[in-house]
């Protein structure tokens, strides 16, 4: 018995990384997969990998953030088991650079990749629950570089902190639907980050008690499938940490000061006057500041880009 028995599920960008992991971990847990990614070859052999695990799964190739690929994973899963549960937005690319050098195409790239493709595939997900009226799940994916920012990410923080936003408004308005939305911010070594984290260890399930890799992509499936999951019950519009061993709630953001002005409108000056009010009493530097170093877990620093 799984927490996924008889569920079908699409994760998309499954091809590699976190998101390979996600789609073995669903598929351990009893869900049949629907196996979105980019790279036709890489998908494939996840695919084949689950087949090969005893679990069901199909490819469904091409790019997540074109609506005609979202509308088709959709039908993919309904056609081919019936039904849809779950929709785990993964598919993610990278254009690091800081903003007074980074172009328009590597802006475009990367919010159209993280918030088309978070949209497309949600939005044809949530016409279908809306329809069956089943219920459903979904988990995006979000990142520390938006919840608090990291320096040469402008273009990936944005969308990151925008998913994060779209995660919460989908799930407010979902909720008569009993379709449930959450959102983790991950950390893992893959593709993505292995300048980050050194070489790539192998995590074999024999040696995994006396040398855990804590940074290992897998680590972070066990949340998602758990969020697919009954299990999860009414959990919705939160947005987790995850990571090696460990799992994280964030609060939202939240106002944690206030000045006002007697009923009427401040001048410039007068807020100039109070505004240090504002940080003395919630003890937060009015300076920038590397949010992400102060996080339990943390990347490298970054200062070039
Ligand atoms: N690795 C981390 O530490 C980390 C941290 C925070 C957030 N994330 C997020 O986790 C997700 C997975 O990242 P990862 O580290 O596994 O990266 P990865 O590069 O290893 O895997 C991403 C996969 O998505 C696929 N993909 C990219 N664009 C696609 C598209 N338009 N349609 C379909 N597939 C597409 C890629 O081909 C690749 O297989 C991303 O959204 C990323 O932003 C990762």
């Amino acid at each position: 018995m799984g927490l996924l028995d008889g569920r079908v599920a699409i994760v998309t960008g499954a091809g590699r990384g976190i998101g390979r992991g996600e789609a073995l971990e669903l598929a351990r847990e009893g869900a049949r997969v629907v196996v979105n990614e980019l790279d036709a070859d890489a998908g494939q052999a996840v695919v084949d990998e689950i087949a090969a695990a005893g679990g069901e799964a199909v490819l469904d190739a091409g790019d997540c953030s074109e609506d005609d690929t979202a509308r088709a994973l959709v039908a993919r899963a309904v056609d081919t088991w019936g039904r849809l549960d779950a929709l785990v937005n993964n598919a993610g690319i990278l254009r690091d650079r800081t903003v007074a050098k980074m172009s328009v195409a590597e802006w475009d790239a990367v919010v159209k990749v993280h918030l088309r493709g978070h949209f497309l595939p949600t939005h044809h997900a949530c016409a279908y629950w809306k329809d069956v009226g089943t219920g459903g799940r979904i988990v995006c994916t979000a990142s520390s570089s938006g919840l608090l920012g990291n320096f040469g990410q402008a273009n990936y923080g944005a969308a990151k902190a925008g998913i994060a936003a779209f995660s919460t408004i989908v799930a407010m308005e979902m909720a008569r639907y009993g379709v449930r939305c959450n959102a983790i911010a991950p950390a893992a070594r893959t593709r993505m980050t292995e300048s980050a984290y050194g070489a790539f260890k192998d995590l074999s399930a024999d040696d995994q008690e006396e040398s855990f890799d804590f940074w290992h992509p897998d680590n972070v499936a066990p949340l998602v499938a758990y969020l697919c999951s009954d299990a999860a019950g009414t959990i919705s519009g939160k947005v987790f940490g995850v990571q090696g061993d460990s799992v994280e709630l964030y609060q939202p953001f939240t106002s944690v000061a206030v000045i006002q002005n007697h009923d009427t409108r401040f001048t410039p000056e007068g807020i100039a006057a109070r505004a240090h009010e504002l940080f003395d009493a919630s003890g937060i530097s009015p300076e920038v500041e590397n949010m992400m170093a102060k996080l339990r877990f943390t990347m490298t620093e970054r200062a070039e880009l």
